[in-house]
C-alpha cells in the first residue's frame, strides 16, 4: 500500500457537490488520500456539515486525525429548502452563484487557517466536476485541479455524447417516440442502447428538463478544464467506456469501487488514528441510521430479505410507493425498506388491510440505513434499488443481485448495463405497477434465472476485490493518481 513521507506538503482540498451520493464517495477518497499521509481538507456545505456531524460515525472520527480537516461554506440555499430531486437545478445555481465567493477566499486564505500555520498551502484541488466553477475558480488562483466525476463511465460518456446525438437527429426524440427505439450515436452501447436508457431528462419536456439535460452536457464536455479525471469504477467492469473516455480524456484514473479500495486500506492500516480497523463501514450519512434493522436482518434466514432503497434524491407519488407496497407483499419475499422522511410526495394513503398485516409479519421499514452493512448481511438476497452509481457499485461488491427500477439522470444506463451488459440483474425501468413488482421480485428471488444472477455477482464482487488488491487496476490508477498528487507539490 502506498504511504507517503511524514514530512510530505502536499495538500488536497477536496469539494463535492453538496449531495449525498456525491460526498459519500467523495469522502472515501479523501480518507483514502489521508491514509496515504496527504494533508487533506474536506469542504462541505455548512447545511451538511451540520447533519453529518450530527449523523455520520465516519465524519466525526475523521475530523480526529491529524492530517484531515472539514471546512464548510452556505450553499446559499436556506436550510427547509427542499433538496430533492425535484429542486437539483435550484441547488446547482445556488452553489455556483453563491458557494463561488467564499469558495474562492478560502482558497485564498486557507494556508495557516486554525492550525498555527502548520499545514502547507493547498496544492491540488479535487472538485466535483459537476461544478466547473470550483475547477476554474483553483486554476485561476494558480492551484491545479482534478475533476472527480460520481457517475459511472457509461453514463459519463452518454453525457459526453449528446451533442452527437442532436447533431446525428436522434435527439430530441419525435413525438409519440417509441422508446424501445435503438440509440446509434453512443459509441461502443449501439447494439443495447434504446431510447429509453438514455438520461432521463432526454425524454422529458419543459424548461426544468432542458436545463438539466444542458447542465450534464455541458459540465461534462468541461472536464477538459481540468488537469486529470477520477472515476468511482474499474477496468474490467467499465472497459469499453473507459477507452472512449480515454480518447478525448487521457489522464483518467479508474480508482474504484473506491468502498472496496478503502477497505482494504482500512484492514491494512489498523494503526492510522483516523478510524480504527473495523469489520464494521463507517459510513457518512446525512439522515440518521437506525441500526435497528441490523438486528431485525439478523433473525431473517439466508438470502431472503430483499433490500428496497431508491437512494438520496428520489420522490414519488403515493400511488407509486402503494404500488410498490402492495407488490412486494404479494411477492411473499421478506422485505427491508428504506423510506426516507421525503421521499413520497404527499400525504400516505390508507394503507388495504392485508398489506398492513404483510408488512408486520415479513417486512421491515426505517428512515434510513447503513446502506453498505446491510448488503454486507447474509440475510440480504436481493437489492431493489434506484440504480444509483454508489448504490449499483456497493452492491457489486457485496456480490447482490439487482432489480432496477432507474428514477432518473445517469440512473437509466446504470440499470440498463446491469441487466445486458453485467448480468448482475433485471432492469424492470418504467414499470411498477403491483403485479409487475410482485412478479420481478419473485424472478430475482427464487425463479429460474435467480442462481444465475447470484453466481454473476458472486463474480463480480471478486472482480472488484480483485481490481482494488496490490497490483489490480484500480489500486495501480490509485497509486499514479497519488504520484500525480505529489508531482503538483514539488
Ligand atoms: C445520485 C446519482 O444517481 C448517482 O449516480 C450519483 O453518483 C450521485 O447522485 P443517489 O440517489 O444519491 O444518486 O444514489 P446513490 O448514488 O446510490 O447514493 C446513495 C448513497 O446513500 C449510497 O452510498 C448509499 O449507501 C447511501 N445510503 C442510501 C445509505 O447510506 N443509507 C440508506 O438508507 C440509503
Amino acid at each position: 500500500l502506498i504511504e507517503m513521507p511524514t514530512d510530505s506538503t502536499a495538500h488536497v482540498l477536496i469539494f463535492p457537490f453538496p449531495l449525498q451520493g456525491h460526498v459519500n464517495c467523495m469522502l472515501k477518497l479523501a480518507e483514502l488520500l489521508s491514509r496515504t499521509g496527504l494533508h487533506v481538507t474536506f469542504l462541505n456545505s455548512d447545511y451538511n456539515h451540520n447533519r453529518l456531524s450530527r449523523n455520520s460515525r465516519a465524519y466525526v472520527l475523521l475530523a480526529q486525525s491529524p492530517r484531515f480537516r472539514f471546512e464548510s461554506i452556505p450553499d446559499g440555499l436556506a436550510d427547509e429548502n427542499p433538496r430533492s430531486a425535484f429542486h437539483l437545478m435550484e441547488l446547482e445555481e445556488s452553489v455556483r452563484t453563491r458557494s463561488a465567493i467564499p469558495y474562492r477566499e478560502l482558497l485564498t486564505n486557507i494556508s495557516g487557517r486554525g492550525d498555527d500555520g502548520k499545514w502547507p498551502p493547498v496544492t491540488c484541488v479535487i472538485a466535483d466536476g459537476a461544478m466547473t466553477f470550483a475547477v476554474d475558480i483553483a486554476e485561476e488562483l494558480g492551484i491545479p485541479a482534478i475533476a472527480f466525476r460520481t457517475i459511472s463511465t457509461c453514463s459519463f460518456w452518454a453525457y459526453f455524447c449528446i451533442p452527437r446525438l442532436l447533431q446525428s437527429g436522434e435527439l430530441p426524440f419525435p413525438d409519440e417516440a417509441d422508446l424501445d427505439e435503438p440509440v446509434r450515436s453512443v459509441p461502443g452501447m449501439e447494439a443495447f442502447l434504446r431510447r429509453r436508457d438514455l438520461p432521463s431528462f432526454c425524454r422529458q419536456a419543459g424548461d426544468e428538463a432542458d436545463r438539466s439535460l444542458e447542465f450534464v452536457t455541458t459540465v461534462t464536455a468541461n472536464t477538459n478544464r481540468a488537469r486529470a479525471l477520477i472515476l468511482n469504477t474499474f477496468e474490467s467492469l467499465e472497459a469499453t467506456a473507459l477507452s472512449h473516455v480515454r480518447s478525448h480524456f487521457p489522464v483518467t484514473y479508474a480508482v474504484g469501487p473506491l468502498s472496496a479500495l478503502l477497505e482494504c486500506y482500512r484492514s491494512h492500516r489498523p494503526s492510522n488514528p483516523a478510524v480504527s480497523s473495523t469489520s464494521s463501514m463507517p459510513s457518512a450519512s446525512l439522515w440518521e441510521e437506525d441500526r435497528t434493522c441490523m438486528t431485525w436482518l439478523d433473525t431473517q434466514p439466508h438470502k431472503s430479505v430483499v433490500y428496497v432503497s431508491f437512494g438520496s434524491l428520489a420522490v414519488v407519488s403515493q400511488e407509486v410507493f402503494l404500488e410498490f407496497w402492495i407488490g412486494l407483499v404479494n411477492s411473499g419475499q421478506r422485505f427491508l425498506w428504506v423510506v426516507r422522511p421525503d421521499l413520497v410526495e404527499e400525504a400516505m394513503l390508507p394503507l388495504p388491510e392485508e398489506v398492513k398485516v404483510g408488512t408486520k409479519e415479513r417486512g421491515c421499514l426505517v428512515d434510513w440505513v447503513p446502506q453498505e452493512e446491510v448488503l454486507a448481511h447474509p440475510a440480504v438476497g436481493c437489492f431493489l434499488t434506484h440504480s444509483g452509481w454508489n448504490s449499483t457499485l456497493e452492491s457489486m461488491v457485496a456480490g447482490v443481485p439487482m432489480l432496477c427500477w432507474s428514477f432518473f439522470a445517469d440512473q437509466q444506463i446504470n440499470s440498463r448495463f446491469v441487466s445486458e451488459v453485467w448480468k448482475v440483474g433485471l432492469d424492470m425501468k418504467d414499470l411498477c405497477s403491483r403485479s409487475i413488482v410482485e412478479k420481478k421480485v419473485r424472478e430475482v428471488m427464487e425463479g429460474q434465472r435467480a442462481d444465475g444472477w447470484r453466481s454473476s455477482a458472486r463474480e463480480m464482487a471478486k472482480m472488484a476485490r480483485e481490481s482494488v488488491a496490490e497490483g489490480g487496476s484500480s489500486h495501480t490508477d490509485f497509486r499514479r493518481l497519488i504520484q500525480h498528487i505529489t508531482s503538483l507539490s514539488s
